[in-house]
């Protein structure tokens, strides 16, 4: 009788045991899931998994556009949502003054703040992207609130991003794309600053400075894509990710055959006073039995491709030749990418022409190509305005867009149509929430 009654406290000591080291297991694998999540700066990863994890993340961390405007009927091709927005931006009165200089000097003085209002993501929400960092040079001169928009997008933890501004940018804006920098680890201003002058050899060489600092920064980067101020991307990291891979080590920029009508760029010798002027001295061709392709100052490059452009004495030559040419941008990067002992690069056999509409670098819509698709032309008017013969997007052409291969797309101006910058933010959150998560 005693001993049964020992037996059976023994029984229940060991039940109590086995039923309480539960609990607490139970308690310590419900406090680990449902920190994961909460937000937290420290932690540089987070995994969203579960659909709890990405509504909790999204409801704190969306962009959704302001106003009555539905972004995904607009997307969709909706027309009268289409026309309502550009109804609006006719009415002065309703029209969003952009943030100024100021504005991000007194916001990006305490960083923590400026990263919870402006809603900056601060994890990587991948383990594939945590291992596959890219790199991002990125040019500007102005417009201080389309530079801090363009890089709340395409900021990632695990990225790194140099900026380039314009020696002769205003105090002011300097100050404020530092202050800006200087909230986080990974963006950093370039060491040397160029003044860029329109169409001359500035322009490559302030890529170049950035090119420099990034490939000293001990981030293992795969990939360079380089921006400038008017750009927006039409693709989530994630999606940007997969296609850097697929590209397998090659680069992917335009690059084609140059039209007759460019040719003066690099046969006359150009001097550089404020503008860039044609002496019309004849120059040489180009050393080292180099052919030169047009294309544009846009690539995505492989750091081998960067690194060899410092190291490879030929480059430098190259370079040499083309400093005193018109718009070194648009021809350099493409003739480099056709020279086989370049990193990454392709024949110079025609087939491997690479037209701007079949490479993913920069999606632009030039004003003397839009038309009629039904009649042969590329693709349809601007919705938006033109610049400099470009189109400056509107609303109307984000269905369009958003149906296109690019990782980019030029230009976009908040003061043209925030809308289409606010509806793209709002799609692309969502979908770095939504999306395939990898
Ligand atoms: C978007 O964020 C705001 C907070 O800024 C929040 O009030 C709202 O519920 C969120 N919307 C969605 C769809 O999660
Ligand atoms: C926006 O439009 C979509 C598609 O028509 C619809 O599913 C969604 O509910 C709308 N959103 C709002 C907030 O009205
Ligand atoms: C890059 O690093 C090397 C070696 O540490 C240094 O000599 C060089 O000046 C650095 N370049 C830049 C642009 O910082």
């Amino acid at each position: 009788m005693f001993g049964f009654s020992k037996k059976l406290l023994r029984i229940s000591t060991t039940l109590c045991l086995i039923c309480g080291s539960i609990l607490i297991l139970l308690a310590i694998a419900l406090k680990f899931s449902s920190l994961d999540c909460y937000l937290d700066d420290t932690r540089q990863m987070i995994d969203l998994n579960t659909a709890a994890c990405r509504d909790h993340y999204y409801k704190a961390l969306n962009l959704s556009a302001s106003g009555k405007k539905n972004c995904t009927k607009i997307i969709q091709g909706d027309w009268e949502e289409v026309s309502q927005t550009l109804l609006e931006n006719l009415e002065v009165k309703k029209r969003r003054v952009v943030a100024s200089d100021k504005d991000y000097i007194e916001l990006a003085k305490d960083c923590a703040t400026f990263k919870t209002a402006r809603k900056y993501i601060t994890f990587s929400v991948s383990t594939e992207e945590a291992n596959y960092p890219i790199a991002y040079s990125m040019v500007v001169h102005g417009e201080i609130e389309s530079f801090e928009r363009l890089l709340r997008t395409v900021y990632t933890p695990q990225n790194i991003y140099c900026v380039h501004v314009d020696a002769k940018s205003s105090d002011t804006f300097h100050q404020a794309v530092r202050a800006i920098v200087s909230c986080f680890d990974n963006v950093f201003v370039a060491s040397k600053l160029e003044s860029v002058v329109y169409a001359s050899w500035s322009r490559v060489q302030a890529d170049l400075n950035c090119m420099e600092d990034l490939l000293n920064s001990t981030v293992q980067w795969k990939y360079l894509i380089n921006t400038c101020g008017t750009d927006f991307p039409l693709k989530t990291n994630a999606e940007i990710v997969k296609a850097l891979k697929l590209f397998n080590g090659k680069n992917n920029l335009e690059s084609e055959e140059p039209p007759g009508r460019k040719k003066w760029r690099w046969e006359n010798h150009f001097e550089v006073k404020k503008n860039i002027v044609n002496t019309n001295i004849k120059k040489g061709p180009p050393p080292l039995n180099i052919k030169v392709f047009s294309g544009k100052a846009y690539i995505v490059v492989t750091k081998d491709f960067v690194r060899a452009l410092f190291e490879i004495p030929f480059v430098k030559e190259f370079m040499e030749w083309a400093k005193d040419t018109y718009s070194p941008d648009e021809f350099l990067w493409a003739s480099l990418n056709r020279v086989p002992w370049m990193p990454g690069s392709f024949p110079r056999h025609v087939i491997f022409d690479n037209s701007d509409m079949n490479s993913l670098a920069r999606l632009v819509k030039w004003q003397d190509m839009e038309g009629d698709i039904k009649h042969g032309a590329p693709y349809s008017p601007c919705m938006g305005i033109h610049r400099r013969e470009v189109c400056v997007y509107g609303t109307g052409d984000l269905p369009w867009l958003l149906q296109q291969q690019h990782l980019f797309a030029n230009k976009f101006d908040p003061k043209v149509d925030d809308h289409a910058l606010q509806c793209l933010e709002e799609h692309l959150r969502f979908k770095t929430f939504y999306g395939d998560i990898m």
